[in-house]
């Protein structure tokens, strides 16, 4: 296998962060290069174990800046690009909409010039099922890859902009491409303001976990781990200007979720409190992988199993989650619920 120079954008977020792991295990002849801003879901402590290595390489850079990029991009010449920085929590999207348009489109478009000037080999877009916007609870029914954009929130709208700035680099530009919509991911190192490992901590800590609205929203669970092999499939062996969705058909209801975790930690569903729904909430997300598991793709967790891996990471990595829980986001737990 050839050297190859991968550029990791957002490596220092929760997906970004694992993949850029996974990457470096699986191909120590690749360079792989981790470009974050450090916005507040971004750390380098989850690297320890990589940043002594000879092909991990960490650069401090705001995407969303030209010149540096395009200086970045001229120097490194890389082969691929994995693009997975962005703002991506909805809540904040709801309350903050114009840093996830500068971040997310913006940010985007400026790498797709830089990817653009340097012909990289392929450059993958790492999006979301949420530009499809929302189904209705027939268990029936299903996102593919055909299915309108429709985003709902500033977020997934942010993301379908992305996606379509993307397409048209390949389209007018011929730049190589593909765009992978997952569903929502679980596991090791995803940042406490997201509903799985909110749940975690706070049970740990025996404080009440809000559950938004009536707890029926359903969303369809993935394993970090199976995402980031998807991704590598994408990577190496799809066509380019292809869009694949992601996910393992584990849909759960928010409320399964949250008793899931209690009834492993052995605490009370007392905990549970029911607050004000979200705005615009989605009522359902479900993916029809049936395109990549085409390509070759099989995850290798279930919920059920992936559910007790993750818990029993935050139990083994409480530093890890009581550092951030005990900063800034103490603030912002503050200003986006009315429980303590
Ligand atoms: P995250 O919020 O955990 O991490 C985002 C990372 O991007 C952070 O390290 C942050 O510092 C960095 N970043 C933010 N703004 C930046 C900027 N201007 N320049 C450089 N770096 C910047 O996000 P995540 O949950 O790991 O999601 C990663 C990607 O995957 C996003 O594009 C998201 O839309 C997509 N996605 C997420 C999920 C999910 O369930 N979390 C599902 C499908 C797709
Ligand atoms: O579907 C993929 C998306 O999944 C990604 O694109 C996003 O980046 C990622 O953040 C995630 O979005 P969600 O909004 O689905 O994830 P979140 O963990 O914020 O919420 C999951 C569900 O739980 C959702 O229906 C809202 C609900 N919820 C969330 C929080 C934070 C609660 O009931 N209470 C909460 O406190």
């Amino acid at each position: 296998m050839s050297k190859k120079k991968v550029l990791v954008t957002g490596g220092a977020g929760f997906i970004g962060g694992n993949f850029v792991q996974y990457m470096i295990d699986k191909y120590p002849d690749y360079d792989i290069y981790n470009l974050d801003e450090l916005t507040y879901a971004g750390d380098l402590i989850k690297h320890k174990r990589i940043q002594s290595k000879d092909n991990y390489y960490f650069v401090k850079a705001d995407i969303a800046d030209r010149k540096t990029i395009m200086s970045l991009f001229k120097k490194e010449k890389f082969d691929y690009v994995v693009h997975f920085a962005a703002e991506s929590h909805v809540d904040r999207s709801i309350t903050n909409p114009e840093i996830f348009i500068r971040t997310n489109v913006l940010g985007t478009q400026v790498l797709l010039d830089a990817a653009k000037e340097i012909n990289v080999k392929k450059f993958v877009h790492v999006s979301t099922d949420e530009v499809y916007g929302e189904l209705d609870f027939d268990p029936k029914t299903f996102f593919t890859e055909d299915t309108p954009l429709q985003p709902n929130s500033p977020y997934s709208a942010s993301k379908a902009s992305s996606d379509l700035l993307v397409r048209a680099y390949h389209e007018t530009y011929g730049l190589p491409v593909n765009i992978t919509r997952c569903s929502n991911n679980y596991g090791p190192y995803h940042f406490p303001e997201k509903l799985i490992p909110l749940t975690i901590s706070r049970v740990l800590n025996d404080e009440r976990v809000p559950v938004y609205g009536d707890g029926k929203n359903i969303r369809d669970w993935l394993h970090v781990q199976d995402h980031c092999s998807a991704i590598d499939l994408v990577l190496h062996n799809a066509k380019s200007g292809e869009v694949y969705n992601v996910g393992g058909h584990n849909e759960k209801t928010n409320l399964e979720v949250v008793k899931t975790i209690i009834n492993t930690l052995e605490k009370s569903e007392e905990l549970i409190e029911f607050v004000e729904d979200r705005l615009g909430h989605d009522k359902r997300y479900a993916i029809d992988p049936t395109k990549l598991e085409k390509l070759g793709w099989t995850p290798i967790y279930d919920f059920d199993s992936g559910i007790a891996n993750t818990i029993q990471w935050y139990l083994d990595n409480k530093e890890w989650w009581e550092q951030i829980i005990s900063g800034e986001y103490k603030n912002y737990f503050a200003s986006q619920y009315s429980i303590k």
